[in-house]
């Protein structure tokens, strides 16, 4: 999508719809980037389902060929993965800088060829990507780390085992460091890793395709070396994320929305903040439900690793505290400059003031429509939220950054209630009566490669 597709398309949003009906969240983006990754391990093929259809893995699909494997899209968001062909261990530039979570190619083709050069990854509007923790593991494991013309060029003769202390449990260091160190001669030790299920979720992929690992979801993961990994057939986690982002769209519009076929306990840190604001927040089996309340209390939130408020939910999470009975104060610790979006908050007319690392959110009694832009994934999430519980109809650009994380965006907000349409000449999309409250996605067309079926 060039800038000037990127300006015209854009969201129109019916503020006052509230949000009802159960959906399954789509797999989930952090976990399948780096699985899309770690295929390259195996001299075999892969099969991946549940895997999101968002632009983000078009992209990790298109490093992957690049490289000389071999991508096959099947319907209903499967993935065939055969690494057998790949050729190279160069990533292209202008992939590579579409996409951090990119960057974990690195580790695989360091575990399979002893050889890695990729783009250091630039920096994103949440602030500096640094990777010097993971460059720091490839060291350890016997490395050998140069910088060349921007790329990163890692050489080993031999991959070897090595314990691994993170300064603090990185995402991507623990993903990136797995990948490297499964094929490796010995035994690796990766302390103070990161617990994110997406990060289990990694692990979890590897040992099917026959990798020793042990420890994944605590802050010790123990990796014993093997000299080959298999192809194997795996299904993604669902992205608590996205899941997140529609629970706090029930909230924010007054209405009852289920999410099904995932564990509770990974949004424990969203649901705790949820029923502190006075949202009847219920966790059944594997469904968790959120029922707004006409009026919410103000809560104060500080973002940190799994398990605790994901920073990925934060921008959603400002947009319904915007609206609260009083002020919330909301620190980010993971990312400098994740308030980038508030400016367009304000434009709808919220009460917020960052000093620092924190957001003072004085609720006010309503929002009000207007033309807003995006500046990256979950500040568009956060939005489209907004812009539910608008009053008047609100436009949304910056769509190129929302359909890099949110599969189906508007069929699935519409299948709940909402009117919501992407004006590039798409009709507009709005509940037919005999879909009830819940999720059918109807055939439709995407600007992406599948035609679900
Ligand atoms: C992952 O990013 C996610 N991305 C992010 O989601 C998420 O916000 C983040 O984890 C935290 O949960 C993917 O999984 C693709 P980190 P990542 O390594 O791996 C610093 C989204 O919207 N750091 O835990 O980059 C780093 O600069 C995205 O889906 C170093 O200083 O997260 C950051 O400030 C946005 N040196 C912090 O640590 C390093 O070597 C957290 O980074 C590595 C990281």
């Amino acid at each position: 999508m060039d800038s000037l597709e990127g300006l015209r398309t854009r969201l129109i949003v019916e503020g006052g719809h509230r949000l009802e009906g159960s959906l399954a969240p789509p797999g989930a983006k952090n976990a399948a980037l780096p699985i899309m990754a770690a295929s390259i391990l195996c001299e075999g093929e892969v099969v991946l389902h549940r895997v999101p259809r968002i632009t983000d893995v078009d992209v990790m699909a298109a490093i992957l060929e690049s490289l000389g494997a071999r991508v096959r899209e099947q319907p209903g968001g499967t993935l065939v993965i055969d690494a057998a062909s790949i050729n190279s261990n160069i990533a292209p530039y202008a992939l590579v800088s579409k996409l951090n979570a990119s960057f974990d190619v690195t580790g695989a083709l360091l575990g399979r060829f002893g050889r890695a050069e990729v783009p250091l990854p630039g920096g994103c509007v949440l602030g500096p990507r640094a990777v010097d923790m993971h460059l720091h593991g490839f060291e350890a494991l016997g490395a050998n780390v140069d910088l060349e013309h921007g790329s990163v060029v890692v050489t080993a003769s031999q991959v070897s085992g090595a314990t691994i202390a993170l300064s603090k449990p990185s995402v991507g260091a623990t993903k990136n460091l797995m990948l490297a160190a499964v094929r490796a001669h010995g035994q690796t030790t990766i302390e103070n890793a990161a617990l994110e299920p997406e990060v289990v979720d990694v692990a979890d992929f590897l040992v099917a395709m026959g990798a020793k690992i042990t420890g994944q979801g605590t802050s010790t993961i123990r990796i014993e070396g093997v000299r080959k990994l298999h192809g194997c057939e795996y299904t993604i986690i669902p992205d608590r994320l996205v899941a997140g982002t529609y629970l706090l769209g029930a909230a924010i519009t007054r209405g009852d929305v289920t999410v099904t076929g995932l564990d509770p306990a990974m949004l424990s840190g969203l649901s705790e903040v949820l029923a502190s604001t006075g949202a009847a927040v219920e966790a059944k089996g594997v469904s968790l439900r959120v029922q707004g309340v006409p009026a919410w209390k103000p809560v104060d939130i500080t973002t940190a690793p799994y398990p605790g408020f994901p920073t990925d939910l934060q921008p959603p999470m400002v947009a319904y505290l915007a609206l609260a009975k009083g002020t919330s104060h909301v620190e980010e610790t993971i990312f400098d400059a994740r308030f980038v979006y508030v400016s367009e908050l304000l434009r709808m007319g919220a009460d917020i003031t960052v000093s620092g690392r924190t957001a003072h959110v004085s609720g006010v009694p309503k929002l009000k429509d207007a033309v807003v832009a995006a500046p990256d994934i979950r500040a568009g999430g956060a939005l489209v939220l907004a812009a539910l519980a608008a009053e008047g109809t609100t436009e949304i650009s910056g769509l190129e950054y929302i359909d890099r994380g949110y599969e189906f965006l508007e069929e699935r907000l519409a299948a709940l209630g909402a009117t919501v349409v992407r004006a590039s000449g798409v009709a507009p999309v709005t509940p037919r009566p005999d879909m009830g409250n819940t999720v059918k996605l109807p055939k439709i067309v995407t600007p992406f490669r599948v035609q679900p079926s």
